[in-house]
């Protein structure tokens, strides 16, 4: 065979044929290695097959092929498993710390729902599964689609895959015709210690841990490689239905393990906080013998009548929460503190260290949130550690809670070296060297550089291309890097990604021919980078990154203004604590004086406006989707609740009125439609009747919403 016979010993038509065994080879070790994180060949088995490509190419150089391997180094652009969009948003859960956290949740829950202290309320309490979240879409009893998470509204299509997966029933007799079941995949701790043993023997990088093993085994493009891994799934939720599996959760997860589905054993009943804290002693202590990493408990409501009158906030259900694990500790040496400067000009503390195993992951980094946290005291000047500081030298307590970044706890003055000196936090940014400075009430000291500190650009380009903004294949943190001190084809500000094809075409040497690209790794991230172009509205208002604008921020704008040029215009008109504009601004319910002032700041930024401007001229702004039922009597009207409500708590009355298309507003001005007047209402319906705004009681209200 042509793959053992010697490159000086190839005939041609040998050469082509080994030329086209060693891409296909390569290619795949390299996907596997930078883009699924799951190397399959040994680096030196790589080097010899890629050694082995470029002999070849250099005896016969008419046989090189235009997607040579030798021409790409580094990661090829991520390609692989189609989109899905969810039917029904896959959503996260809050987090709870403490047993003070959860009676909280309780009374939130009592508050929402109007009920009593004694009023009857169960919750189901079952184990918080670290692994990933799956959906599961079967119609007429078959599995036709299983997708991952992703951003929550749109996963990675992984069907092939899910299907070599034993505990996932292939079909299901006497289910709804629409049936998504959600749940997680996961990796036994036995089977991930066999995996990594193999792993090694086969000179493969080994796993960090099971989560990770699961996450790298489910995702791979040869669905092939999944079934030789070992993989677990519990079913615990539900997207879409045709009809309802149960009137309770308890129901629904019995209904599902009758259809086939492992559900989790640890699951229970539970009448009150008491009661969930009990349980989560128990699962807690059982937590080293279950063969499987859980990383806490989850709480949910029984009643899913409840749950559906509790509802979402942006992105986590109202009726369900995760009671976390304590963190895990390690103690390790503090060996230098960096300064990062992030996309609003933050000056935050990183801590490098000895690395340490903390909970089975090898940390070497940890965050020191601000200088005050470093110097031991806390908000308002109250000591934090006993007023105890960290310094470069320190014996220091490292932890980890769930998925978040390590954090330092604490500091062992005893071991503590005689010359250590405390640390003395920048007053410049170590970036730009501008004055970095603290305003008044923040803990956090920033750089004023603006567009001036190269840190600061390249920061806010790594969140504009992030998943849950302009979400650009190929176009990731590393790439940005790259382009931002690229001096024949830079990117500095967003605007530059969407001029890049026309100043590469304009460019000799092209990107194709360049160290580290080819021909379709560039074309691929050009064309990846036009279909960017048309972009949902409230996806790029949170891009722009602007300071205290989030993702909910920048629905609830989108929303509100519903599209770029009626967006655009009020917030350049708007002035900083006046007028009308900002009044309409901070009318929005969620969006405060705080965020709209960062808004409106940052508009009237002239450096800054010019790079929107430049921006938006080569996009495709989509209009905000309006998701209000069109025949609802009060879509599309602003409404304000005053006084007391009898009926429906407030934030309930706010959620209905939104789910009906209705904008809810926390203050009374021209552009309110309706007042919602209860008992005791004062200014607000004063104002009202001042401006003419229709305003109606609470009965009046339901009349219109046909609740009566
Ligand atoms: S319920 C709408 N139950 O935790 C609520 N999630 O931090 C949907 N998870 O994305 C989630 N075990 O991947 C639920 N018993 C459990 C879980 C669980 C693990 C994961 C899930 C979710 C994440 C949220």
């Amino acid at each position: 065979m042509a793959k053992d016979i010697a490159v000086d010993q190839l005939t041609e038509p040998q050469a082509r044929a080994e030329l086209g065994r060693l891409g296909d080879i390569l290619a795949r070790a390299n996907r596997a290695y930078h883009t699924l994180d799951s190397p399959e060949i040994s680096d030196a088995e790589y080097d010899a097959l890629k050694r082995r490509n470029a002999a070849i190419e250099a005896r016969f150089p008419a046989l090189k092929r235009p997607d040579s391997p030798t021409e790409q180094v580094g990661a090829p652009l991520a390609e692989g498993f189609s989109k899905v969009t969810h039917a029904v948003r896959m959503l996260s859960l809050g987090n709870a710390f403490t047993g003070e956290d959860v009676q909280d949740f309780d009374e939130r829950i009592r508050k929402y729902l109007g009920l009593g202290r004694d009023s009857e309320l169960t919750y189901t309490a079952e184990p918080k599964i670290d692994g990933l979240s799956l959906s599961l879409r079967f119609e007429h009893g078959v599995l036709v689609q299983a997708a991952t998470r992703g951003d929550g509204e749109t996963g990675e299509n992984v069907t092939e895959n899910a299907k070599t997966i034993a505990d996932i029933p292939k079909t299901v007799r006497g289910a709804p015709d629409v049936l998504e079941v959600r749940g997680e995949v996961y990796m036994s701790h036995a089977d991930f210690a066999a995996l990594n043993v193999r792993q090694i023997a086969a000179g493969a990088r080994p796993f960090a841990n099971p989560r990770n093993a699961a996450a790298g085994s489910l995702r791979q493009l040869d669905a092939e490689i999944t079934r030789a891994r070992p993989l677990n799934f519990f079913a615990y939720a539900w997207g879409e239905l045709s009809e309802p599996l149960s009137d309770t959760q308890i129901g629904a997860i019995k209904r599902l393990e009758n259809l086939g589905f492992k559900t989790n054993p640890l699951t229970v009943l539970c009448d009150g906080p008491e009661a969930l804290l009990a349980q989560y002693r128990m699962i807690e202590a059982q937590r080293a013998t279950l063969g499987y990493d859980i990383d806490g408990v989850v709480y949910k409501v029984n009643a899913l009548e409840r749950q559906r009158r509790l509802g979402f906030r942006s992105t986590t259900p109202r009726w369900a929460i995760a009671h976390k694990f304590e963190a895990e500790l390690a103690w390790t040496r503090l060996e230098a503190i960096d300064i990062q400067v992030g996309r609003t000009g933050a000056l935050s503390p990183v801590a490098r260290l000895t690395p340490v195993t903390v909970g089975g992951v090898v940390v070497s980094n940890a965050t020191l949130h601000n200088e005050d946290y470093i110097a031991g005291s806390g908000a308002k000047g109250t000591p934090i550690r006993e007023g105890r500081d960290i310094r470069v030298g320190d014996w220091v307590q490292v932890y980890r809670a769930g998925d978040v970044i390590p954090k330092i706890n604490d500091v062992d003055l005893s071991r503590r070296p005689a010359d250590a000196v405390p640390f003395v936090f920048p007053h410049v940014c170590p970036e730009c060297g501008s004055d970095a400075v603290r305003e008044e009430g923040d803990a956090v000291r920033r750089c004023t550089g603006g567009m001036i500190c190269p840190a600061q650009a390249v920061e806010k380009l790594k969140h504009f291309v992030g998943r849950t903004a302009f979400d650009i294949d190929g176009l990731g943190a590393k790439q940005i890097e790259m382009f931002y001190s690229d001096d024949l084809l830079p990117i500095k500000v967003p605007a530059d990604i969407f001029t890049l094809k026309q100043r590469d075409a304009q460019n000799i040497p092209k990107l194709k021919n360049r160290e580290g690209w080819g021909e379709k790794s560039a074309k691929n991230l050009l064309e990846a980078i036009d279909k960017k172009r048309i972009i949902a509205l409230r996806r790029l208002i949170f891009a722009l990154g602007i300071r205290h604008v989030g993702e909910a921020g920048a629905g609830l704008l989108a929303d509100h203004y519903g599209t770029w040029g009626a967006f655009e215009a009020a917030v350049s008109s708007a002035r900083v604590g006046e007028g009308e504009a900002w009044e309409d601004l901070i009318a929005i319910d969620g969006v405060g004086a705080v965020m709209a002032a960062s808004l409106v700041n940052a508009f009237h930024q002239p450096a800054e406006r010019a790079s929107i401007d430049r921006l938006v001229a080569q996009l495709d702004v989509q209009p905000a989707q309006r998701r209000a039922p069109v025949n609802s009597p009060v879509a599309g009207k602003t409404v304000v609740f005053t006084g007391t409500l009898e009926k429906m708590t407030r934030a309930e009355a706010k959620a209905r009125a939104e789910a009906l298309g209705a904008k809810v507003a926390g203050s009374v001005s021209a552009r309110t439609d309706i007042l919602v007047a209860g008992p005791g209402a004062g200014s607000k319906a004063e104002k009202a009747a001042g401006l003419g705004v229709e305003t109606i009681d609470e009965d009046g209200w339901l009349a219109l919403i046909g609740d009566a």
